[in-house]
């Protein structure tokens, strides 16, 4: 399966950064070391709506354990570009998950701030572990000092769409990774 027949939804002023081959091959790698992990267990992979439902969905076929998910939501930025550290839960979580070894799930880490407060509040349920896997991660941005432990790729400080990330709600149904030069 190739990227080039989405051509209809690629802004002119989209660069390709993330290849679908380089993010499948990642991806499969990642879950290889989480398989490794969990091998005795049987984690609850939790979704941070909307961005991650597509790395989630990709990486938990590449498992070879058995797993359950459940998804959250919380508030983005809204119309701004920066986090606030303010974040709203929109969606509470379903699955009880204390005791539990819980994978969360995310599309980025920017500031770190989102992730900073949701395993705060994921702290809270008690799991017997808390993990944090995001697809991406700008480096360069971190205002906290969060331990991620699974990193698909570190990308430099652009905007970026595709693969569950958006730009204005829209592009998540691309299937590479794009930077957006405009912005
Ligand atoms: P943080 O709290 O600054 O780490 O914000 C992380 C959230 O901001 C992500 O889950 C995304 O929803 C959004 N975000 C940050 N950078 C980008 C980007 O380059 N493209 C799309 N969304 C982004
Ligand atoms: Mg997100």
């Amino acid at each position: 399966m190739s990227s080039n027949n989405q051509n209809k939804i690629i802004d002119p002023d989209y660069t390709l950064l993330i290849s679908e081959q380089q993010i499948q091959q990642r991806t499969a790698e990642m879950a290889k070391k989480i398989t490794r992990l969990y091998r005795t267990r049987v984690p609850i992979l939790i979704g941070v709506l909307n961005g991650g439902f597509i790395f989630l969905a990709d990486l938990i076929r590449y498992l070879d354990i058995d797993c359950e998910i459940d998804f959250l939501r919380i508030s983005s930025y809204g119309d701004e570009k920066e986090s606030s550290g303010h974040i709203k839960v929109l969606k509470p979580l379903s699955a009880d998950i204390k005791g539990r070894h819980v994978i969360i799930v995310e599309d980025i880490v920017d500031s770190g701030l989102s992730i900073q407060f949701l395993s705060k509040m994921l702290e809270a349920f008690e799991p017997a572990s808390l993990r944090i896997a995001t697809f991406l991660r700008k480096k360069s941005r971190l205002k906290t000092d969060i331990q991620i432990d699974f990193i698909g790729f570190d990308i430099e400080d652009k905007y970026v769409v595709g693969y569950g990330l958006d730009e204005e709600q829209k592009k998540r149904n691309l299937r590479a990774v794009y930077v957006v030069e405009h912005k």
